[in-house]
């Protein structure tokens, strides 16, 4: 079923380099290819039985999963997407943590002494179930595609995904080394969840399946009102009056989600695993980091990549994100 090698990193725990295998490999995605070819690069206790797990995972007719290659606005659209199938609970909101009310299906290979399996804990969630998962689309549980459940994609740039993911990976204790290993190991596919490109491309090309919404970290900065109207009706939500809408924008801003302990993991992240003192799980939550934060040289890698990726598909980055 899967094919595993493993693979030397700067990672803080033996990881693998993960594809699937078998005849008709896949043949449930809706986007026809090669997913032989895909590779994702996952911690090793993550390949074996874990993997079966994921791809067996029982789905319920209303789950909603909040997928996203890590450091894209994850967290951001997990409290929109929650409060919206939750009739906007504020009061839960503001009292209980984000990870608690939706569960990130493939957590205990990654955080070091969970004391919960991450996938019995989806099994015990209460409908309807939010899940997240960093998984590409051919790891995803196969129930997904075969029924057909509602896929909340977010894709972020992937100047200011490498920024943001170095100052976590590093900051958390996942992996150790500096920047310019980092972005070489991230365009060579050595880094926690890539590749990054194969991972936001699938999706791109699968945008206008009816149970996909995929949606940019950019897009959300631009214009969060049209995404609320837009995701309202695909979760098939009444939409909301102004007052709401008002209500749930100051809930989602940046400084406000930032200051609460239930959404900022800054704080849980510190008691439970070993971060650097000043690590920050909610950075600076801005579009163009990269602007300040990369060297010329590595910016110019990084487009390199990008622009040779692309272009087989026939796509430049502003395709998908927009002028940056
Ligand atoms: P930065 O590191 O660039 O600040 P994820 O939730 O997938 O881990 O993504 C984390 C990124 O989303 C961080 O980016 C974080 O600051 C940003 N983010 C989280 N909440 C946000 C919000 N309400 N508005 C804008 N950005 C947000």
């Amino acid at each position: 079923m899967f094919a595993c090698e493993s693979l030397e990193t700067s990672a803080t725990f033996p990881m693998v380099r993960l594809r699937c295998a078998g005849d008709a490999v896949n043949a449930w995605l809706p986007l026809q290819q090669d997913w032989s070819s895909r590779i994702c690069v996952l911690p090793e206790r993550y390949s074996g039985s874990f993997a079966n797990r994921v791809d067996a995972l029982q789905t319920r007719q209303d789950d909603v999963f909040v997928v996203t290659f890590m450091k894209c606005g994850t967290t951001w659209m997990q409290e929109l997407a929650w409060l919206l199938l939750n009739q906007l609970d504020f009061k839960r909101a503001n009292s209980s943590y984000a990870m608690e009310r939706s569960i990130f299906l493939e957590y205990s290979t990654i955080a070091a002494n969970l004391p919960m399996d991450s996938i019995d804990a989806c099994n015990q969630m209460p409908s309807p179930r939010l899940i997240k998962s960093h998984l590409p689309a051919q790891l995803l549980p196969r129930q997904l595609w075969q029924q057909k459940r509602k896929i909340i994609y977010v894709a972020r740039n992937p100047k200011d995904c490498v920024v943001s993911s170095f100052h976590f990976v590093n900051g958390s204790g996942l992996w150790k080394g500096d920047f310019d290993t980092f972005v070489d190991d991230f365009i060579n596919n050595k880094i926690l969840y890539t590749s990054y490109w194969t991972h936001i491309v699938d999706f791109w090309r699968m945008r206008h399946e009816p149970h996909i919404f995929f949606v940019t970290y950019e897009q959300m900065k631009r214009d969060l009102k049209q995404v609320i109207e837009q995701l309202s009706a695909f979760l098939g939500v009444n939409s909301l009056n102004a007052q709401q809408m008002e209500q749930l924008l100051q809930h989602l801003k940046f400084d406000n989600m930032k200051q609460s302990k239930y959404t900022n993991l800054t704080g849980l992240l510190k008691e439970t695993q070993n971060v650097s003192a000043d690590f920050e799980f909610m950075r600076r939550g801005i579009v163009g980091s990269f602007k300040d934060e990369l060297s010329v040289e590595q910016r110019q890698k990084l487009d390199a990549w990008t622009a040779e990726f692309l272009s087989a598909y026939n796509l430049k980055e502003s395709d998908i994100f927009g002028q940056l």
